[in-house]
């Protein structure tokens, strides 16, 4: 919790004087208290997208845009990455400590026993068209997950809510995996509990009935890893749609489906999707030059897909992770000469050398290389967005756990700048 104010700043508008008390956070930038201010000062603030504005109060993740730095409950995202594994993330971001060896024991055995989908729910699959984007089909059964689970939906009750966290971390890879077999014309594939969750993830996305599939442990720890990484993010544009929709008491499966629409958007979780298809047509690197002057011209709605963060004004700490893994994982798979690969670590080279990049601080942002190790490991480009909506439930869900428990909780409800048509009167259609 923010330390009581101790200080204040003063705003004149007028003849009005107003004291606005000053926040102090364990790390970040002080907080301006503006609660107060249309009922003193009769006065909004203006902010669209919200650049300058903290929406709410949290303990769950850190991120100094400058430094480069991703912290999960203070954990610096690289450690994570290097050291810990998914679930554990997950047991993390959604109590605030590391597990024991026993509690971990026991949450992954809850997660693993909840990875089967109420059977019903495969005729809900059925209904949709088999060209359907993956992204389409996953919004429509997590939102669906509120008329098979109604014993998981009244959040006043903490045992509900609980329920609800474990179905939903558990049941992600499954709805993503089958929204893939769905697709693609295949059988839809069940969870198997002898495989750990990245390894189940794959084992559901790629194995048939007619022979038996082998998980590649370098595959999977890649997966895990790629998980870690999107887990949580702060108050991003999904999460800030998670919060809002659960702060009018929406139940946590319809709360976590307007997260996933929200994170489709290219610009957002979609991003991914949309870089690696930019590299695939810049195709070769000669036509790097080309692609970067487009991205520059005012007049041309092209921008480098992977490139600029809100908040990372430095290389973002997850893409770094990101390129090493990218790296190591087509290395082994033998196809380190990839030309995609190439390409993208040219473009990085040469934007991160370019007068407008530097000018605008615009690096790789998680986006940028997620997508090569993500081919390189089968998925096509339409897979992509679900994978980063499975990895990143957990942070919805931590933030909406959150915001719950928080006493101060309020329905979200921006107010405006008005600048439409000033009060009239209706005139008849016959005198118009
Ligand atoms: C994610 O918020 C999160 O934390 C998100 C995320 C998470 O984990 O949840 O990190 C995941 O969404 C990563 C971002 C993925 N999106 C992309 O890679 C799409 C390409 N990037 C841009 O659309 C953009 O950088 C954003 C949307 C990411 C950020 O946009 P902002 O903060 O609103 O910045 P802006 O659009 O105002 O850009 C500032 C300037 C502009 O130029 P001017 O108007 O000042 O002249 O930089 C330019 C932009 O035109 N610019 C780019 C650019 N990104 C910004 N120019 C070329 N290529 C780009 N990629």
């Amino acid at each position: 919790m923010a330390k009581d104010a101790d200080r204040s700043a003063t705003l004149s508008i007028g003849e009005t004087t107003i004291d606005l008390p000053i926040m102090s956070p364990s790390l970040g930038p002080d907080v301006l208290d503006i609660r107060k201010l249309y009922a003193q000062g009769d006065v909004f603030t203006f902010d669209p997208g919200f650049t300058s504005t903290a929406s709410c109060e949290s303990d769950i993740t850190y991120i100094d845009g400058d430094k480069g730095e991703l912290l999960y409950r203070g954990y610096p995202i690289d450690q994570l990455a290097e050291n810990s594994h998914f679930l554990e993330v997950c047991y993390l971001l959604l109590y605030g400590e590391l597990p024991s060896a026993q509690e971990l024991n026991k949450f992954e055995t809850l997660v693993t026993r909840h990875t089967m989908l109420h059977e019903q729910m495969t005729n809900f699959f059925r209904g949709f068209r088999r060209d359907a984007h993956p992204m389409a089909i996953v919004c429509g059964v997590v939102g669906a997950m509120s008329a098979f689970y109604h014993d998981s939906t009244d959040i006043s009750d903490a045992h509900q809510r609980e329920v609800a966290t474990v179905r939903l971390v558990a049941k992600l890879p499954t709805i993503v995996a089958w929204a893939y077999n769905y697709h693609t014309g295949r059988p839809l594939v069940y969870p198997r509990n002898d495989l750990d969750y990245a390894a189940n993830f794959l084992h559901m996305c790629f194995s048939v009935p007619c022979e038996e599939y082998k998980v590649n442990p370098i595959l999977s720890r890649a997966m895990d890893r790629i998980f870690t990484l999107h887990a949580d993010h702060e108050q991003n544009a999904s999460t800030s749609t998670v919060r809002l929709a659960g702060s009018s008491g929406a139940n946590p499966f319809a709360c976590i489906a307007a997260g996933v629409a929200c994170l489709w958007g290219p610009a957002h979780g979609g991003a991914n999707e949309a870089a690696l298809s930019m590299l695939r047509e810049i195709g070769t690197v000669d036509r790097i030059p080309e692609y970067i002057k487009k991205s520059q011209d005012k007049n041309d709605s092209f921008r480098l897909m992977g490139f600029g963060h809100r908040v990372y004004k430095s290389y973002d700490p997850r893409a770094k992770v990101m390129q090493e893994t990218a790296k190591e994982v087509l290395e082994l798979l033998g196809v380190e000469d990839n030309p995609t690969l190439q390409v993208a670590q040219e473009l990085e080279k040469i934007a991160l050398s370019d007068p407008y990049f530097i000018e605008k601080k615009l690096y790789p942002n998680v986006d940028f290389y997620s997508g090569i190790i993500l081919d390189a490991m089968g998925f096509p480009t339409t897979m992509f967005t679900p994978i980063f909506a499975l990895a990143r439930t957990v942070g919805w869900i931590s933030q909406w756990k959150e915001m719950i428990a928080d006493p101060s909780m309020k329905i979200g409800r921006p107010r405006q700048l008005y600048t439409g048509a000033t009060h009239r009167n209706y005139v008849n259609v016959e005198d118009r």
